[in-house]
């Protein structure tokens, strides 16, 4: 049992850290790449989508304490995020953290389930970014065949005109009491929207770190402004008009109906639990660490400052909106455009929603496919995955194989399989990596006290535990298939550690091979 908890030491990873040359990945991001990175993973279907239908279903106007929940919760991970990637400057991330705390079953179990987040996540977002680009093309007379714009299986309605992904504006039939029955329905065959975007990442992202965190960049500062002039606009109007809001927010928290979750304090804990996928992402800075400049100093900021800037930002969106609409009328799949057509004179918020939408989840697919091959590549250096997993391109100097793999895998995933399904499994698995970076932080604050500590997480071991508290509470609200889902997807993880990774692990090899020396490979759990 000793073995499957063999440890890489520090010394060891920080060693492959400072490595260069041509066959590693090239060190040129800084604070502010880093600090988009995660703004571009952060904001896109959470806040633009779910924002609406978590209001009017679990939380009312108290969504604002859901975003604040879920918001704490994810501070304390970030602290925790913080220490390590500052510490530990490794793409493989939570990964890696947990080979260096928890041993290897641990670290294999943290690689297998971040697949979860950023390939599964990438894919489910690639799928809801196909029907807004439909839409946003009928708006503008272009017309692509239905059939090419969703996985077989989903279904499309002609709806006002255009057709439409029934998945996405179900809610919004439902609130004008439209049966789709009623409206012409085509199925679908494959999602060759979803597709493109995705393969078009992928290349971007092979071709170089620089290009895509410009990019990225780019994006984000388009997206952001949206989310501004939503906040402006909306704002200007609060104050102008105090008693609509006042009236809109009353009450607070509307009483609950008698399950939990339908409202009252539980409702709030389960909007928690809905709206928690609008701020996975930040993590994924940390898998960018060994393509920083000065990852000790920039890691941090990163992370906690785009979870930081996020925050406020969903705060103030989701306030604004439950102030300027009822929540009753949020059940929708556009309740920011709701939100802002609602005020006098404003007729583009469903163009502004779609653009933000469109560019918004463009930048979370493209952070997403890119902790993916990050972690992928990590795990090959340390023989838990195959070789050529981890080979570096040695002009564009990124992990090109695992990238390219990846994006062809995500990219059929997402056009033949109808995904929707699966955003939930994103939550749970994103907040199962947060529960072993929060006890990892703890674990090496014992064992290794000695280490110089960059930025060091407040309060150890308060933050941790919360960390992990919360995180376990909000996997909690999570359904029960969604755990189902999850324990069979870390069962074929665990065949495929005992067949293949186990047998191939450089630390496992390293212990067959003789008695260990201090600051040798592994440490013996
Ligand atoms: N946070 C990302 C989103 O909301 C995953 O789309």
């Amino acid at each position: 049992m000793a073995n499957l908890l063999a440890k890489k030491t520090l010394e060891m990873i920080q060693e492959e850290g400072a490595e260069h040359g041509e066959h590693t990945l090239r060190r040129v991001l800084g604070p502010v790449n880093l600090m988009t990175l995660g703004i571009g993973a952060i904001i896109g279907a959470g806040i633009f989508v779910l924002t609406g239908a978590a209001a009017a279903r679990y939380a009312g106007p108290a969504i604002v304490l859901s975003f604040v929940l879920a918001g704490t919760a994810c501070t304390f991970a970030g602290l925790c995020y913080a220490e390590f990637a500052s510490l530990i400057p490794i793409a493989g991330s939570a990964y890696t953290y947990a080979y260096a705390t928890l041993g290897e079953l641990f670290a294999w179990i943290i690689g297998w389930d971040l697949i979860l987040e950023y390939a599964f996540g990438a894919a489910t977002v690639a799928s809801g970014w196909s029907g807004y680009v439909l839409s946003f093309l009928q708006d503008f007379g272009i017309r692509i065949p239905p059939q090419i714009t969703s996985a077989r299986g989903e279904l499309l309605v002609k709806y006002n005109g255009n057709w439409e992904h029934l998945s996405r504006i179900q809610a919004t039939l439902a609130s004008r009491h439209i049966d789709p029955g009623s409206l012409p329905q085509t199925g679908a065959y494959f999602d060759l929207v979803a597709f493109m975007a995705i393969i078009a990442i992928t290349v971007i992202l092979v071709i170089g770190i620089k290009e895509s965190a410009n990019l990225n960049s780019a994006i984000v500062i388009i997206k952001v402004s949206i989310v501004l002039v939503f906040i402006a606009v909306v704002g200007f109007y609060a104050i102008g008009h105090p008693s609509l809001f006042w009236a809109n927010w009353h009450p607070f928290i509307p009483p609950n109906l008698g399950t939990f979750g339908a409202f009252g304090w539980s409702g709030i804990a389960r909007g928690a639990g809905v709206i928690f996928f609008a701020y996975i992402g930040f993590d994924a800075v940390s898998t960018a660490a060994q393509e920083a400049k000065n990852p000790k100093r920039d890691m941090p900021i990163g992370i906690l400052g785009s979870l930081i800037i996020c925050t406020v930002l969903y705060i103030l969106v989701s306030a604004l909106l439950t102030g300027v609409v009822s929540y009753t009328m949020l059940n929708v799949s556009d309740p920011v455009a709701i939100g802002i057509d609602a005020v006098p004179g404003v007729r583009w918020g469903s163009f502004l929603v779609k653009v933000g939408a469109i560019f918004g989840l463009g930048t979370v697919m493209l952070v997403m496919l890119l902790g993916q091959s990050r972690v992928f590549y990590s795990m090959s250096r340390d023989g838990l995955l195959p070789k050529w997993a981890g080979a570096i391109h040695p002009r564009f100097r990124t992990p090109w194989i695992s990238t390219s793999l990846v994006g062809c895998f995500v990219a059929a995933f997402a056009a033949l399989i109808p995904i929707g399904i699966l955003g939930e499994l994103v939550s749970i698995g994103t907040l199962l990596a947060f529960v072993i970076v929060c006890a990892g932080v703890w674990v090496l604050r014992i064992k290794r006290p000695d280490l110089p500590r960059p930025f060091k997480t407040p309060l150890v071991p308060l933050v941790p535990i919360l960390g992990i508290i919360v995180s376990l509470g909000l996997m909690a609200s999570l359904p029960g298939s969604t755990w189902l889902r999850l324990i069979i997807w870390l069962i074929v993880g665990m065949v495929l550690y005992f067949t293949y990774g186990r047998k191939h692990s450089r630390v496992q090899l390293a212990a067959a091979e003789g008695p260990l020396k201090g600051g040798d490979v592994i440490s013996r759990g």
